[in-house]
């Protein structure tokens, strides 16, 4: 039993060490597709999809979506990932998503399983990032990212998607 136990502790720490963690200059590669991927579509809808298809080619960017702000609520607009999410309206103010409207600020959940906020979307979701994409001082949307790894997301992923947001701010009004 202790043997076992032992066993599957580094088994994990074996995944924690091979798992994908964005760097920066992987960050800038990524950065240039998204801005060549929004400043190619056909109209500003067609780059938000863009956009969330290029992201959610990073391995532990498993959902990637775009939210809008239509207040009192966020709307989901695009998104990209193995399936669809029930919450495709969510109240400003309820979840990380609605929370991260409310305070216009970036919340990294490290454990979804830990935070009361969370609203669950996917079984094996264990991490999430949402960033607020802003467009000239005013909140417009968020991109909300889902992990299926616990602590995926660290402040590089942070102020990468900060600056994806405010590429695509303009095309997201
Ligand atoms: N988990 C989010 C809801 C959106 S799904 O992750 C796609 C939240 O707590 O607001």
């Amino acid at each position: 039993m202790l043997e076992g136990d032992a066993e599957s502790r580094s088994g994990d720490l074996l995944k924690m060490k091979t798992s994908f963690r964005m760097d920066r200059e992987r960050a800038k590669e990524i950065l240039a597709q998204v801005e060549a991927a929004a400043n190619a579509a056909k109209s500003p809808a067609d780059a938000r999809k863009q956009v969330v298809k290029v992201l959610n080619q990073v391995p532990n960017y498993n959902w990637v979506g775009i939210y809008l702000v239509k207040p009192p609520e966020l709307r989901l607009d695009a998104w990209s990932g193995p399936a669809a999410t029930v919450h495709t309206t969510i109240p400003i103010g309820k979840g990380v998503c609605g929370f991260a409207a409310k305070s216009a600020r970036t919340e990294i959940v490290s454990d979804v399983s830990k935070d009361p906020r969370y609203l669950e979307c996917f079984a094996n979701t264990k991490s999430e990032i949402v960033v607020p994409i802003q467009h000239q001082g005013k909140l417009v949307g968020e991109i909300d990212i889902d992990s299926d790894e616990l602590n995926a997301y660290s402040s590089v992923d942070r102020e990468f998607l900060e600056a994806v947001a405010s590429k695509i701010a303009k095309f997201s009004v």
